[in-house]
């Protein structure tokens, strides 16, 4: 049985759809109820990454365990993990992780809990997820615009569903063991490209508005903690170029190529009528 932490984000409940189209028993875990369902026959069982010992009844007949970087004692989630019969584990870091550690402890501390847990282990560190882009519904939605700083700064921000085809990969086969897979996307895009992208999926046209740095600043304050703004303002504005690179790694795992940025939007142009 697999135990998928976060099962109703954006990456979890693709996720928790492709375990269990797979054939796979799951066990869907967030804190609070999965409103518009989880595919049949998935339990939901609530527990908060915050308190350790929350997780023991999820973890009934576990063999592995897709992990969140969430509270603040990844080893008491991981006893806790190896205690319920987890053998293998796979965590959902963040490339900055590797880029900028300094600006991402709290990815970080949780990727060395899993390298000293004596689980098997595979670390995925995504880039900028494409459904980011979800912070623009509002003011598509009401006036057909889109503000971002940066405009014309590309990286390859990648598909949540195809960090959730990697992780039900990673967690079903052998040979990641030990591995730590960069995600990204299939080239580079910039805002004013994705804002494009998502008028295009629309069929009527959004505008790009640029932000200053310090007004995206006050507004990601709002929900971030300020390192985590700080460095995530120098990826979107200054990115290095192991930032800007675009890995192998998605289509060595799934034998195909990332998908773009429009195809995202595309599946997505509902959530902005
Ligand atoms: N967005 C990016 O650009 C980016 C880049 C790199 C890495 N990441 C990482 O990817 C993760 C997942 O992203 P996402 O977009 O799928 O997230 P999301 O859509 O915000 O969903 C978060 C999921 O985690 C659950 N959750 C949050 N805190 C929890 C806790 N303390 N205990 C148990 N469950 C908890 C939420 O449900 P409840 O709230 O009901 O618990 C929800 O199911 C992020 O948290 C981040 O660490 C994101």
């Amino acid at each position: 049985m697999i135990v998928v932490t976060g099962a109703t984000g954006n990456v979890g409940r693709s996720l928790v759809r492709a375990l269990a189209e797979a054939g796979e028993r799951v066990t869907a875990v967030s804190r609070r109820p999965a409103d518009g369902g989880l595919p049949e026959g998935v339990r939901h069982v609530p527990a908060d990454l915050a308190d350790p010992e929350s997780l023991r009844p999820a973890l009934d007949g576990a063999d592995a365990l897709f992990l969140l970087v969430a509270g603040e004692d990844p080893d008491g989630v991981l006893k806790v993990a190896a205690a319920g019969g987890v053998r293998r584990v796979v965590l959902l870091s963040s490339q900055g992780a590797g880029t900028r550690p300094e600006s991402y402890p709290h990815p970080r501390a949780f990727e060395d809990a899993v390298r000293r847990s004596g689980l098997e282990w595979t670390i995925l560190r995504p880039g900028g997820f494409a459904s980011n882009a979800f912070a623009w519904i509002e003011p598509i939605r009401a006036a057909r615009t889109a503000a971002a700083p940066f405009g014309d700064v590309g990286i390859p921000f990648v598909d949540p569903q195809d960090i959730a085809e990697v992780a039900a990969a990673v967690l079903r086969e052998e040979g990641h063991a030990g591995r730590t897979y960069e995600l990204t996307g299939p080239a580079p895009t910039t805002p004013r490209e994705r804002a494009r992208a998502i008028g295009a999926a629309l069929g009527t046209p959004v505008r790009f508005v640029e932000q200053s740095r310090e007004e995206a600043r006050e507004q990601m304050l709002r929900f971030m903690p300020e390192p985590v703004v700080e460095g995530t303002l120098s990826i979107l504005g200054e990115p290095s170029e192991a930032e800007r690179r675009v890995s192998p790694d998605v289509e060595r795992i799934l034998g195909r190529a990332p998908r773009p940025f429009a195809d995202w939007a595309a599946r997505n142009a509902a959530a902005f009528r």
